[in-house]
This record gives structure tokens, C-alpha cells and sequence, in this order.
């Protein structure tokens, strides 16, 4: 009994898994969480090669193997070399979560502000870095396979939060990506779907001006976020896990919200009149 608990509790034990920008924040929660079911992870990250090593130490605490990769998601053919390296290590690969921020400060801007360049940034590294990565693992993912995208709702949804334009308009192109690539990949049975994380501790949000940190932090725990508090890279590495899971297999080309209920309040309505 405790032994098929425990297995059960390792679902994704013989799967290998790539998690881009898996070194920090919601992508090392992502990266621990799969390593914690199971899973054997390559952990890609730019330049803290500090920080991949302390994420793949504490994959291996957690009983799971993996390595390091560094590779610029913005750049098509370090995609290509990361995959190929992904092959020479695994051999073969089942789960690839597209998660690398890029270099969100440099582009947030309005959108009668942005430049070409910054706008052409965050493409390369959030479209288009998910139009090469899929493509690029494509051959080496096995049948049953689940490709996962992080993105963020209300900047995919809404409009209010003007610097985040680039981002956000990059962030619904990731949604949309994801129902065109379900379709065609479901005949091999892998399903690729975006989780929308909502705003999350321990992440980019930490490297914000403390002010803006703490007015956002205090904006979700005065009710804004129901549950009442940010989201942990902990709570994210657990709904990607989920649509990991082979019983997860019916899922595809959806859009799922992680954000403690966040996006359920309505901002035409007084906070006092949505509390329980
Ligand atoms: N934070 C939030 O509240 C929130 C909410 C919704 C969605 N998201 C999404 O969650 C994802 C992760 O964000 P985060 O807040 O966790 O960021 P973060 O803590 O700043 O971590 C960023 C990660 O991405 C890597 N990275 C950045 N640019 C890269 C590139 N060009 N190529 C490869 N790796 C790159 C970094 O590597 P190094 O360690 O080497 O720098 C690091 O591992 C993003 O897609 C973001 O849009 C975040």
C-alpha cells in the first residue's frame, strides 16, 4: 500500500523534461516539482550559471537526474543547440515547458512608446521562441508527450497595464499557438496547452522597485487575489505537473489559469461587494 502510494506520488518517473528559464523564479518551481514526481529535467538558463547549478542540486536532492544547458531563447540556433543537447543526455524527451522570460525590463513599454527593437524583442523570445523550441523537440518527444507555455492572462486578455503591451500581445500569440499545435500534434497523443500564472512570488516581480513590489504584493493580499496572497513558483510547478499527468492526456489547446482566483474579480465592482 505505501509503496503504490509513493510510485503514485512519482508519476513522472522515467520522463524527461526541458524547462527553459529553469534556473530562476517560476521556472525553477516548475523544474523542482517535476524532479519532485519523477522526473528527469534539463534546467536552461542564460547567464546565472550559479543559479541553474542550486536548481539542479536541488532536482537531485529530490531523488531526480538532470543537467544544466545554457541557451538564449531568443536565438533560433542556441534553441537547436540546447535540443541537441537534450538528445545527447536523455535520448529522448517527454514533457517541454516553455517558460524564459527574456529581457522583460528592456521591453515594457506603452504602446505609443515601444520601439521596433523592443518589440521585436520580445517576440524572439516569447512567439518565436515557442514557434523553434516546439518545432526543434518535436522529433525527439515521444508519443503521449506534453508541451506546456507559461503566459500571463491578464496581459493576454486585457489591456490596462500599458507597458506590458509587447509582452502581452506576445502572451496571447502563445495561446493561440498552443490550439494550432494541440491539433496537429494529437495524433501522436501530445497535448500542449498554456498555463497563466497569476502574479507570483519569488519571480521577476522581486526584482521590481521595492515600492512597486510591495504595492502589487499588498494590492493582492487586500482581497484583489481571493485566496489572498501572490502565487509561488511552488503553486505553478504544481499545475504543470498536473497537465503532465497521464490521466491529463484528454487536455489540449487550453488556456488554464493558476492565479488563486485573481482573474475571477470583477474591476467594475467595489472590492467590498466581492469579499465571501
Ligand atoms: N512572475 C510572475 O508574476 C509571472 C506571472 C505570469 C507569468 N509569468 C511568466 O513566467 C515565466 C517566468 O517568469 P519569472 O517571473 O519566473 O522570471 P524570473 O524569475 O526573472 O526568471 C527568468 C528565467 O528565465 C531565464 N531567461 C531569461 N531570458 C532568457 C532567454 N533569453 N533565454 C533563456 N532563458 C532566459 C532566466 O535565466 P537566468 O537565471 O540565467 O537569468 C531565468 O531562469 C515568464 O514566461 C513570465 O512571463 C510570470
Amino acid at each position: 500500500m505505501k509503496e503504490s502510494s509513493t510510485n503514485e506520488h512519482r508519476h513522472l518517473q522515467g520522463k524527461f523534461a526541458l524547462v527553459t528559464g529553469g534556473s530562476r523564479g517560476i521556472g525553477r518551481g516548475i523544474a523542482l516539482k517535476l524532479a519532485e514526481k519523477g522526473a528527469a529535467v534539463a534546467i536552461n538558463y542564460i547567464q546565472d550559471e550559479a543559479a541553474a547549478l542550486d536548481t539542479l542540486a536541488k532536482v537531485q536532492e529530490r531523488g531526480a537526474e538532470g543537467f544544466i544547458v545554457r541557451a538564449d531563447v531568443s536565438q533560433p540556433d542556441e534553441i537547436a543547440s540546447m535540443v541537441s543537447q537534450v538528445r545527447e543526455k536523455f535520448g529522448a524527451l517527454d514533457i517541454f515547458v516553455n517558460n524564459a522570460l527574456g529581457n522583460l525590463l528592456g521591453f515594457m513599454s506603452p504602446p505609443m512608446q515601444v520601439t521596433l527593437e523592443q518589440w521585436d524583442e520580445a517576440f524572439h523570445s516569447q512567439a518565436r521562441a515557442f514557434f523553434v523550441g516546439v518545432r526543434e523537440v518535436a522529433d525527439l518527444m515521444r508519443d503521449d508527450g506534453r508541451i506546456v507555455t507559461i503566459s500571463y492572462w491578464p496581459g493576454s486578455h486585457l489591456g490596462g497595464f500599458l507597458p506590458y503591451f509587447a509582452m502581452g500581445s506576445n502572451k496571447a500569440a502563445l495561446e493561440a499557438m498552443c490550439r494550432y499545435y494541440a491539433v496537429a500534434l494529437a495524433p501522436r497523443g501530445i497535448t500542449v496547452n498554456a498555463i497563466c500564472a497569476g502574479i507570483t512570488d519569488d519571480s521577476i516581480v522581486n526584482r521590481l522597485p521595492q515600492e512597486a513590489q510591495e504595492a502589487m504584493l499588498s494590492w493582492l493580499r487586500s482581497g484583489w487575489t481571493p485566496m489572498g496572497r501572490p502565487g509561488t513558483p511552488t503553486d505553478i510547478g504544481g499545475a504543470v505537473a498536473t497537465l503532465c499527468a497521464e490521466d491529463a492526456g484528454w487536455i489540449t489547446g487550453q488556456t488554464i489559469v493558476a492565479d488563486g482566483g485573481a482573474s475571477l474579480m470583477s474591476p467594475e465592482v467595489p472590492l467590498d461587494f466581492q469579499r465571501p
